[in-house]
């Protein structure tokens, strides 16, 4: 058990940085590593700064006392089974998980839903005030929990309250259907300093601000005035932690996996890479789309080339991630079906999370990675593809509506919406001439080593505590 009282910087975040997958024989189960982009981020932040994480140990009806992960102090947040299903699984991604992507799946909104999104933020927010030592500085995350900052702020005044959204910040027309759209940008105006990634998301919210409580703008920083204080709004492109990615994919272990994954796979030409949770907004379809119509027409020889799909299983109650299990699925068995020999698929899928050595592995072994999300926040896949490429070895291809690409501008941009720009930005990939190809890399890798995620962090914690 660990001092649940006293610390002077607390991550809060809708899940701790492990799951507790429970034993069916009723033992005291065990802890993986949580999925997806925020966990990757945050953790090694977390790690130097000796902080302590509040959140959801990712089961329902487990009650824990704060304790110590593999040297993280946690404070684990218990849900009901049915706040699960209302809070997570209902409000925040069948309502605003498809409503800040762009609508790409039609947002649901149900009142029940939204009340237990406001009960469960004010669990969060309570644990929170518990947690946090006087005067401690306090980092809310994500869309799970966007009424926290101003909850916490009433509960305890003394505390500095950052918040970061990992996800887009949507358009206001398609904000303004959200029938608690007020109250979401009163939550998020509780923060001292409110992050988005990209400069569009933070200037969308200071639109919102001024169209729904006509709070002005001020000052150079864009912060905005509600009458009461100034909440400070800006872009902070969030990274990996690069310089260890890095000398991971260069470790001669690393490399001999590498190889020899490239001999598994029947020591093809090309080895194609896609990496994702299995999520909709990530366009996997459209990757495996643009594969079969390039086997199709024979631009791809099947003998010589195969791509890798790893598909991290993610909210599989929802019917959205469901049904684009059964249709990717589809996708891949079409394609080997018609495509693959004895022995020798044309698709390798697996659904399952790889551990991270294996993973950097098969990064290092791909000669094109293939992200092409309808919408993303970020996407992290690419930087870590990128920072296993120093060498100027391999290829990007990458969605013009993924964060990165503002960052990553050598990469072969594509509108994912265009399937024969897709196809051809893959055939660009692997076609390109070594020499050009290796300059684009060099010049992505280099912006990677230099954007890591420390220094996002510490950006964006020197500016909330320089208010
Ligand atoms: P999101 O946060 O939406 O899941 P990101 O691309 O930003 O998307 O982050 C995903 C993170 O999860 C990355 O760090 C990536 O390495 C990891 N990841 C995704 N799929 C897998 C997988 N199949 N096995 C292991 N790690 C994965
Ligand atoms: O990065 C977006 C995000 O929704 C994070 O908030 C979350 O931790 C991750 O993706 C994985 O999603 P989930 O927690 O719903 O499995």
């Amino acid at each position: 058990m660990i001092d649940a009282t006293h610390a002077d910087f607390l991550v809060v975040a809708n899940r701790l940085p492990v799951d507790l997958e429970p034993d069916p024989e009723g033992g005291p189960g065990t802890w993986h590593r949580s999925p997806g982009g925020l966990v990757t981020a945050l953790e090694p932040i977390l790690r130097h700064a000796n902080g302590a994480w509040v959140g959801w140990p990712g089961t329902p009806d487990v009650d824990l006392d704060p304790f110590i992960e593999d040297g993280l102090k946690l404070h684990p947040v218990g849900l009901t089974e049915t706040e699960v299903a209302e809070y997570y699984e209902g409000f925040s991604n069948t309502s605003l998980w498809p409503l800040y992507h762009d609508a790409v799946v039609t947002p649901t909104f149900d009142r029940r839903w939204w009340r237990t999104y406001v009960q469960v933020n004010e669990k969060f927010a309570q644990a929170a005030a518990r947690a946090a030592a006087p005067g401690a500085t306090v980092w809310v995350h994500d869309y799970q929990l966007q009424l926290v900052p101003r909850m916490l702020r009433e509960a305890r005044p003394d505390l500095t309250i950052g918040f970061f959204l990992h996800i887009p910040f949507p358009p206001p027309e398609l904000f303004l259907q959200l029938p608690w759209r007020s109250e979401i940008v009163q939550g998020l105006l509780g923060a001292d300093l409110v992050g988005f990634h990209l400069p569009g998301g933070a200037e969308n919210f200071r639109f919102l601000t001024r169209r729904l409580f006509s709070a002005s703008r001020v000052g150079s920083l864009g912060a905005v005035d509600t009458g009461e204080r100034l909440v400070r709004v800006g872009a902070y492109p969030i990274s990996i932690d690069s310089a260890h990615i890095d000398e991971q994919s260069r470790s001669a272990s690393t490399q001999l996996r590498a190889k020899q994954i490239r001999v598994e796979l029947g020591d093809p030409d090309i080895v194609l890479l896609g990496v994702d949770r299995l999520d909709y907004t990530k366009g996997i379809d459209i990757r495996l789309d643009a594969l079969r119509e390039l086997l199709e027409e024979g631009t791809l020889d099947p003998a010589k080339a195969v791509m890798v799909q790893l598909a991290t299983p993610s909210r599989e109650r929802l019917t959205a991630y469901a049904q684009l299990r059964d249709d990717v699925e589809r996708q891949v068995g079409n394609i080997n079906g018609e495509f693959g020999r004895l022995g020798r698929p044309v698709v390798h899928y697996l659904h399952r999370p790889v551990d991270r050595d294996e993973l950097i592995a098969m990064y290092a072994c791909a000669d094109a990675m293939l992200v092409t999300p309808l919408r993303d926040g970020m996407n992290l896949v690419a930087k870590e593809y990128v920072a296993c490429h120093g060498d100027g070895s391999g290829a990007l291809v990458l969605s013009e509506f993924a964060g990165a690409a503002s960052e990553l501008r050598r990469a072969h941009l594509v509108n994912p919406h265009d399937l024969d720009a897709v196809k051809r930005a893959i055939v660009a990939a692997v076609t390109e001439e070594p020499a050009v190809a290796a300059r684009r890399m060099r010049s992505m890798h280099n912006q990677v080593m230099k954007h890591d995620v420390d220094r996002w962090a510490r950006t964006f914690l020197d500016d909330l505590r320089a208010g």
